[in-house]
């Protein structure tokens, strides 16, 4: 169904995972794609599986890891052959190490907010407007969060087009805790457009609280009955978007 459906489903063999709570570029800790398991993608056609035990979750996600590896293993060794027009199997292990130790090192490296988490009030919703429209957010988001913009729109690694989704839907793909918000701002999105803005923010850390504090605002301005044209933009779907485009004025 993968081609029917957006976004479509990951493939794992290029090892590259988006919701993690690692560094941007890392691989993902297992309990990150436990988190995605368990909770789904809201918005997507990812269900949640909550009433499986955990033992099957651990055991599907022990087999989504093996097929990341070996997909990641075969890429390199392609590029290899590629390269030196032949694979001396003597290397092999080498790549298979270099693989081994990406997924190993990802586990101790867990991504904590800089500063503790504030209570996220609307004066912090509010200064986190002003970073939004300052920081450059906006520039892919739009200034109301819509993702109405004419730059929003980029390759992620798998080679789809791609866009920053409307944030105002309330349908937060990497997590609605305020610390999953924050890991995407601080961390930035693997195989993505979204950058990060650990060093860009690292002078005034508080300030990525303010604009989870915003994005929460706005995640949440639908289900406070605000009225907010709708309208997610679909990539696959260019003659509409056009039409979207030209009536929004971007
Ligand atoms: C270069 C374009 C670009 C810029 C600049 C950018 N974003 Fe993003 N953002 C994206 C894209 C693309 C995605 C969707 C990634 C995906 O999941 O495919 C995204 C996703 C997100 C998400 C995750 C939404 C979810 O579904 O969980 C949050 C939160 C977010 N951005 C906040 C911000 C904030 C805050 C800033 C400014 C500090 C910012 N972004 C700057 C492109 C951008």
């Amino acid at each position: 169904m993968a081609v029917h459906l957006y976004p479509r489903p990951r493939d794992y063999t290029r090892g590259t995972f988006k919701f993690t709570s690692t560094p941007y570029g890392n691989k993902p800790r297992r309990e990150d794609l436990i988190a995605t398991v368990r909770r789904g993608v809201t918005g997507t056609s990812m269900p949640r599986f909550n009433r499986i035990s955990d033992k099957e979750v651990s055991a599907v996600v022990d087999y989504v890891m093996v097929l990341a590896q070996r997909g990641e293993l075969e890429f390199q060794l392609a590029m290899e052959a590629d390269a030196s027009e032949e694979l001396d199997p003597e290397y092999v292990p080498e790549f298979v190490e270099d693989v081994v130790n990406r997924w190993d090192s990802a586990k101790s490296s867990l991504t904590q907010p800089m500063t503790p988490q504030p209570e996220l009030t609307a004066e912090r919703a509010k200064l986190g407007r002003i970073a939004f429209l300052s920081k450059g957010c906006n520039k892919c988001h739009g200034d109301d969060g819509r993702g109405h913009t004419k730059d929003n729109i980029g390759k992620d690694s798998w080679g789809f087009t791609t866009r920053a989704a409307d944030l105002t839907s309330g349908m937060l793909h990497g997590g609605q805790d305020p610390v999953d918000i924050y890991r995407r701002i601080m961390n930035g999105i693997n195989g993505t457009p979204m950058p990060g803005f650990k060093n860009a923010l690292q002078k005034e850390p508080e300030t990525i609280w303010d604009l989870v504090a915003y994005v929460l605002e706005v995640s949440n301005r639908r289900r406070f009955g605000e009225k907010i044209p709708a309208g997610l933009m679909k990539p696959y779907d260019t003659a509409a978007n056009a039409a979207v485009d030209q009536t929004d004025g971007e």
